[in-house]
């Protein structure tokens, strides 16, 4: 959600916050600010908006200390205002904070009582307070935090720098990662390891429950119950921390374009080409013996697990049901002990996806988690893990990430297929066979660009758009219009074309562009109905499909984006590509902010 940054530098550190800031700008970017001690003092610059209002300010009145915290926002108590924004700071600490304190409103009163008043609308400030109290009353900085602690309820990271302490942050992890950097002379801290990129490559990862405290000397660090502990301290292979947009104006597009390679890396990884067969870890459980799987995510990776739920029923026969997880944890679904549950999430972060995992596990299920950043927590919880290799991921509307998934899940429904005997080994090899011609058609589909950006301009003009498929196509309808949504702001809606006479054709008339996503397979026909039904009520048809599909398409009011023929399996990875290039391209003409549109954030570390 939000980011966190602290360095204990060997000189003025500013533009080092800054630079990592830019970096996690994708968890939050409605404020920032950054503290630091000045000859020994607290000082605290702020300012509401994108990070380079706070750069602005700072060229203004620069910040020499060579200790200092930072943070970049994202809303969830309080407004995007500057009293808002982070670090919340009284005379003698500042803290930074990701994360909801959930029990802010009774801490609030109690202060209140006692006589404080508060300058801002968050959670956070009453941290500060209840720091800032600790220390009056006399205890050291690290006293200070381990008695606040456990007054602390809900997930959250922390980092704390204090007046006239300059060799010293604390930091703590509830919930929300953190990631302590190892320099030569200097420490650092950070919400994720890209944000330390150009500083370091050896990096620790703090636990759940843990807090650190850090000295340019080192961390020591402490479980929850107060006890040292140590954490493993890797080194991070240096391409995977330093990410920049190429040539492309967007990082979105960057990892629209990067989609051949990446999927290409994760069949690699999960394909014996050599033998043409599924080569996946093994996994906690035996599919023979598995009598339905249940798949929670939120999002574009909750599509990514619908489009896979045919897959599971169709390759290996195992019954699926399908939760969004924010629903899923709440529900109190009963779960059979012997079942399976697959999580999938890009960032591996996200609260009501770790939650569902959590209660899954409780159940006494196996746990498959199919991630994109495998030092995450969800990675870590769970029984299995199957990884996504898209690389970092830093535009906020899902892309290659979601594909990743697509592609992964993939391969977990044949091979388990396999297993459990609903494929035969030349049904395996030909489904590998077609798997594997992902990434050519990927380049294909990617030439629609052109006309793909004309089409946008009509696009850019409506106020609604509705998005149309069946079978494995109706999910992708779903993700276009999430997509679209997302970053163009215009008002989209998913739909099984099946649905469309069940109320949605009210909306229908010569003002809603409606994009139908078919390939031509055994429902084509079905699908031709239901544009027939649109183009009857004078709506403008944008149809999304295979050579077959466009000759058999009705030729009123259609505008085709054609792509090649391809086998079925494989059509929802390369028909993906046109849906975000519309959503792109729309969201370029309307002139947002492709990578971080507005209200949203990376990685949803709150309810
Ligand atoms: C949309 C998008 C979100 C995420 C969702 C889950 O483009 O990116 O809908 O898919 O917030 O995030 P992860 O996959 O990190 O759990």
């Amino acid at each position: 959600m939000c980011g966190i940054v602290g360095i204990l530098g060997k000189g003025p550190v500013a533009d080092k916050v800054i630079e990592a800031l830019h970096r996690l700008e994708y968890r939050g970017y409605d404020s920032s600010g950054i503290a630091s001690l000045e000859a020994g003092r607290l000082e605290v610059c702020r300012a509401e908006g994108k990070l380079r209002h706070l750069e602005a300010k700072l060229d203004r009145h620069p910040l020499h200390g060579d200790i200092a915290i930072g943070h970049t926002r994202w809303a969830t108590h309080g407004k995007p205002t500057e009293r808002n924004a982070h670090p919340h700071a009284t005379r003698r600490v500042a803290v930074v904070h990701n994360g909801i304190i959930e029990n802010f409103r009774e801490l609030k009163l109690e202060l209140e009582a006692l006589g404080v008043s508060f300058q801002s609308e968050t959670d956070t400030e009453v941290v500060a307070q209840l720091v800032d109290r600790a220390l009056l009353e006399g205890k050291s900085p690290v006293d200070a935090v381990a008695s606040v602690l456990p007054r602390l309820r809900g997930a959250f990271a922390l980092a704390f720098l204090f007046d006239g302490q300059d060799d010293l942050l604390i930091a703590a992890r509830r919930g929300s990662p953190l990631a302590i950097g190892y320099g030569d002379g200097e420490m650092f801290l950070g919400s994720d390891a890209i944000a330390l990129g150009a500083f370091t490559n050896r990096i620790a990862y703090l636990d759940e429950g843990d807090w650190a405290v850090l000295t340019r000397e080192g961390v020591v660090m402490h479980d929850e119950h107060g006890a040292i502990v140590q954490r493993p301290v890797q080194t991070v292979p240096a391409g995977a921390l330093l990410v920049d947009r190429g040539n492309h104006r967007h990082f979105m597009a960057k990892e629209i374009y990067e989609q051949p390679e990446v999927i290409g890396h994760t069949f690699g990884h999960y394909i014996d080409l050599e033998n043409e067969t599924m080569a996946l870890p093994d996994l906690p459980f035996d599919p023979r013996t598995v009598k339905s799987i249940s798949i929670t995510a939120c999002g574009t990776a909750f599509y990514a697990g619908a489009v896979a739920e045919y897959w599971f029923e169709r390759f290996a026969r195992i019954p699926v049901s399908l939760d969004i997880a924010s629903e899923f944890r709440y529900r109190e679904t009963p779960l059979d002990p012997d079942g399976v549950t697959i999580v999938i999430s890009q960032s591996g972060e996200t609260a009501d996806t770790l939650a569902s995992l959590r209660y899954a596990k409780e159940c006494g299920q196996k746990v498959v988690a199919v991630v994109n950043v495998p030092t995450s927590t969800i990675a870590r919880e769970a029984d299995a893990v199957l990884m996504t290799l898209a690389g970092p991921e830093i535009g906020v509307a899902s892309t290659k990430a979601f594909t990743c998934q697509l592609a992964t899940l993939a391969c977990l429904a044949v091979s388990l297929g396999r297993t459990n005997e609903h494929l035969s080994r030349e049904d395996e090899r030909r489904l590998v066979r077609a798997l594997m011609e992902t990434p050519r058609l990927m380049t294909e589909a990617l030439k629609l660009a052109p006309e793909i950006e004309l089409l946008a301009r009509t696009l850019a003009k409506a106020r609604d758009v509705l998005y149309l498929g069946r079978g494995t196509a109706y999910p992708l309808a779903m993700e276009g219009a999430l997509k679209l949504k997302e970053i163009s702001y215009i008002h989209a809606e998913g739909y099984a074309a099946g649905e469309l006479k069940h109320g949605p054709i009210a909306l229908i008339d010569e003002t809603m562009p409606v994009v139908v996503i078919a390939p031509f397979d055994r429902i084509f026909e079905k699908t031709v109905s239901n544009m027939e039904e649109v183009a009857a009520r004078g709506g403008r048809i944008i149809l999304v499909t295979d050579p077959k599909g466009a000759e058999a398409a009705p030729v009123d009011a259609v505008q085709k984006l054609i792509l090649p023929e391809m086998p079925a399996t494989i059509g929802p990875m390369v028909y993906s590509i046109p849906a975000q290039l519309i959503a792109y391209h729309t969201a370029v003409i309307m002139g947002t902010d492709v990578d971080q549109p507005r209200n949203l954030a990376k990685s949803v570390t709150v309810e």
